[in-house]
């Protein structure tokens, strides 16, 4: 292999997941790219050169990809034709476009889940008439978006007849609503060489009002069972896809003790970035490892962590003000992340807080407080 310090990474996408991998890569040696269409994007604020241009921009995106010797990316809401012909032509994109294809289309992640009878919930597609087949589906039910949804963006529960007159209008599918225990999620490398590699299982708890991952919990507290079956499961998930790099896999644990998956993040994911301060690599070392042909870290967790994301306040929008960052600081093992993006607006990811203590009750309390003090406002 060349000498890694003059190997080139393009990232699509700059915002905190592109910032966080290129510090990873960097630390290694890597020199990095990035495309992103906000100029000054949080991965440019590391010292990433930056191509401003749109995810679905084939010119400026071709310009990245040949111009680094491995390209990858921190969102699925890209132009995956340009990254095909791409690689066609021999270029290096990891995962594969083939894989992005599967994840970018919920309905297509779905029908691969039941492909390699991998447990997922109850589902079915929604094909001309929505009124009569959510009656035949039946009520609850949850509708999804095939494409373009995240953060609970293009999720929409049906409960009551009433509310279908408010159902989504795009190519979608039902899915029953699962009775949740809780929500779970594993993180998983695989890299060039067929080397796997998965991190414990945490727990992602929901900011209710925005649906929105709101506190991971690691490692989750559940049956060691239970972990195991949900690793397993994390484990054959990537493996079906035969992806190349990091995946989140998200997983709900039904009341009834079942673990179904719920869905795949074909990149870092907000439910690991405790991996920063408790385990040995962190995921975004891991994935860059992954993609490089590299061999893998260890994905051992030291000690427990809980990690809160730091939303944008609720009222305040534009220029972002950081409230009560030097309270947060001065509590022990905690670490601040500020993502650095330019505007602030409710419920904007802005950055996370992770706590590590022996005691995870204690950094549950503690991350609580973090929560409550730092406050991202504007001005
Ligand atoms: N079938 C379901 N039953 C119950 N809750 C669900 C179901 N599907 C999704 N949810 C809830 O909505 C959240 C977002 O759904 P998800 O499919 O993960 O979309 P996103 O791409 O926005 O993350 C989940 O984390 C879960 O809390
Ligand atoms: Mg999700």
């Amino acid at each position: 292999m060349k000498n890694i310090a003059y190997l080139k990474i393009g990232i699509i996408g700059g915002g905190q997941l592109g910032k966080m991998m290129a510090l990873e890569a960097k630390k290694l040696g890597f020199f990095v790219s990035v495309l992103d269409p906000t100029p000054g994007c949080p991965a440019s604020q590391v010292g990433c050169e930056q191509i401003v241009a749109d995810f679905y921009d084939a010119q400026k995106i071709r310009e990245l990809v040949t111009k680094s010797d491995i390209s990858t990316y921190e969102i699925e809401h890209i132009n995956t034709n340009v990254l095909k012909d791409l690689a066609k032509e021999g270029y290096t994109v990891h995962p594969s476009p083939e894989v992005l294809e599967i994840i970018k289309d919920k309905s297509l992640q779905k029908k691969m889940l039941i492909r390699n009878n991998i447990p997922t919930a109850r589902w079915k597609m929604v094909e001309k008439n929505l009124v009569s087949e959510i009656a035949d589906f039946g009520l609850p039910a949850v509708q999804k978006s095939c494409r373009g949804g995240y953060d609970g963006r293009g999720v929409l529960v049906l409960r009551t007849e009433e509310d279908i007159k408010g159902a989504l209008k795009c190519d979608s599918f039902l899915e029953e609503l699962v009775d949740i225990d809780r929500e779970l999620a594993v993180m998983v490398a695989r890299s060039t060489r067929g080397e796997i590699k998965w991190y414990p299982v945490v727990e992602m708890a929901f900011d209710e009002r925005a649906n929105i991952c709101d506190t991971v919990i690691a490692p989750a507290r559940v049956d060691p069972k239970i972990c195991q079956t949900a690793s397993e499961i994390a484990v054959s998930c990537v493996e079906a896809l035969g992806g190349t790099g990091i995946f989140g896999i998200e997983m709900f644990l039904t009341k009834a003790g079942k673990v179904l998956v719920n869905e795949i993040a074909p990149r870092p994911h907000n439910s690991g970035h405790y991996t920063i301060e408790a385990c040995a690599t962190s995921q975004f070392e891991q994935h860059i490892r992954a993609i490089a042909g590299l061999p893998l870290g260890s994905a051992e967790l030291f000690f427990p962590a809980v990690m809160v994301n730091i939303l944008g306040e609720e009222g305040y929008e534009g220029r972002p003000l950081y409230e009560g960052i030097e309270d947060v600081l001065a509590i022990p093992g905690a670490s601040v992340h500020i993502y650095g993006k330019k505007t602030t607006k409710p419920f904007r990811k802005m950055g996370h807080v992770t706590i590590v203590d022996r005691d995870i009750n204690r950094a549950l309390e503690r991350a609580e407080i973090a929560k409550r003090k730092l406050k991202v406002k504007s001005g």
